[in-house]
């Protein structure tokens, strides 16, 4: 990633956002404090667990989502990131009303309590659920297109107006008269995402929609969702766990781990602060001198060393410094153990990758 063309990027496009009445962009969600603890029952295994949970059943409480607060302006473009089990799926299914929060709320267009599921509200939104499907699988598309404009009442010409725009962004006109079963994955999901704007949403939730695509189909679908936020001005919260949506889409990120919101912020000052950053990876000759190594790179104040073991009984040590201090650490660290201690040591451009990791295990 080019950090000054983002940057630069960032400031003309903030300049041209669609602004609201005080010159301000425009908020279209404020989230205070949403939280999810799901409750769910103990069961031992086996035939004599299910018998006893019949009669004695011991509630569990998952916190899926511990309290997050942040906000939307309209036209922007946010990613949620976080690895499986974040948390990601369960704040889109608050802020699209499928699920009750167990406390805080969110209030959109300055007006609707999401989480009372106001009809107005459900008419603005749109959406997709990379792994569940909207389309009836046995009809062709354009019969649930049609279905939902029935629902949503949108006409005639609108309707046709739209269908257009987005087949054309696919180049799928042939697609729509297709029974959906027989479209492949990525073929449904782009009559997914068309059925989601056919009503003219002016904000878009996307969780996942490139899980499971080939590379083609995936940058098909990005492609897509880029002209949609750039011309249509369709505000997108998309969540996914690829590095590389988020990186081609998401001018602004917001990173989720075990519920909690470790970083919200530009991507392009991730990048300045951290993928800016050299990743450090000592490989010693076994688990005592890695032992020492990473208790030498603590002891100097590095970001925690992460050590682990590799099949061959050898044992690397893996941190970030800044570019001018990596002659200073590599003597911190040859002064720590014995030469012969050391197997090979290598020097790497951090990975956005292993960036966002490092950001999930310890925050900003
Ligand atoms: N209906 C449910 N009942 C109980 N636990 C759930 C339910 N849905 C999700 N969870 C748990 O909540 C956590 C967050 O899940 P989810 O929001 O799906 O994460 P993500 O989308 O980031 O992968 C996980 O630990 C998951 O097991
Ligand atoms: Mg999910």
């Amino acid at each position: 990633m080019r950090v000054r063309a983002a940057s630069i990027r960032d400031t003309i496009s903030w300049v041209f956002q669609p602004r609201g009445r005080r010159g301000f962009p425009e908020l279209l969600l404020d989230v205070q404090n949403l939280t999810k603890s799901y409750v769910t029952y103990h069961k031992d295994p086996g035939l004599r667990g299910a018998i006893k949970a019949l009669f004695h059943r011991v509630p569990v409480a998952v916190e899926a989502v511990k309290p997050v607060t942040f906000q939307v302006a309209r036209g922007e473009f946010v990613g949620l990131l976080g690895p499986n089990g974040a948390g990601k799926t369960t704040i889109l299914k608050m802020l699209t009303g499928l699920i009750a929060p167990s406390a805080g709320r969110a209030i959109a267009f300055n007006e609707y309590n999401v989480s009372n599921r106001p009809v107005r509200y459900l008419e603005r939104i749109g959406m997709v659920m990379g792994q569940r499907n909207q389309l009836n699988p046995d009809l062709p598309a354009i019969d649930s297109f049609r279905l939902a404009q029935a629902i949503y009442g949108v006409p005639d010409n609108e309707f046709q107006q739209r269908l257009d725009q987005m087949l054309g962004l696919f180049e799928a006109h042939e697609l729509i008269r297709k029974p959906v079963r027989k479209l492949s994955l990525g073929e449904r999901m782009q009559m997914e995402m068309t059925l989601s704007l056919l009503h003219g949403p002016e904000l878009l939730f996307l969780d996942e929609p490139t899980i499971g695509l080939d590379f083609v189909a995936a940058r098909r679908i990005r492609n897509f969702l880029k002209a949609i936020n750039a011309s249509l001005g369709v505000t997108v919260i998309l969540t996914s766990h690829y590095t590389k949506d988020i990186e081609e889409l998401c001018r602004r990120v917001i990173l989720i781990n075990k519920g909690t919101c470790v970083y919200d912020g530009l991507l392009s000052q991730v990048d300045e602060r951290i993928h800016g950053q050299r990743e450090v990876e000592i490989l010693c000759a076994g688990e005592t001198v890695a032992m020492h190594v990473a208790a030498a790179v603590k002891a100097h104040g590095s970001a925690s060393p992460v050590v682990a073991s590799k099949d061959d009984g050898t044992c690397s040590v893996q941190f970030f410094v800044t570019p001018r201090s990596v002659a200073q650490w590599i003597k911190v660290v040859t002064g720590t153990v014995e030469a012969s201690g050391i197997v090979d040591i290598k020097i790497s451009e951090a990975e956005l990758e292993t960036v966002f990791g490092e950001l999930y295990a310890r925050g900003v």
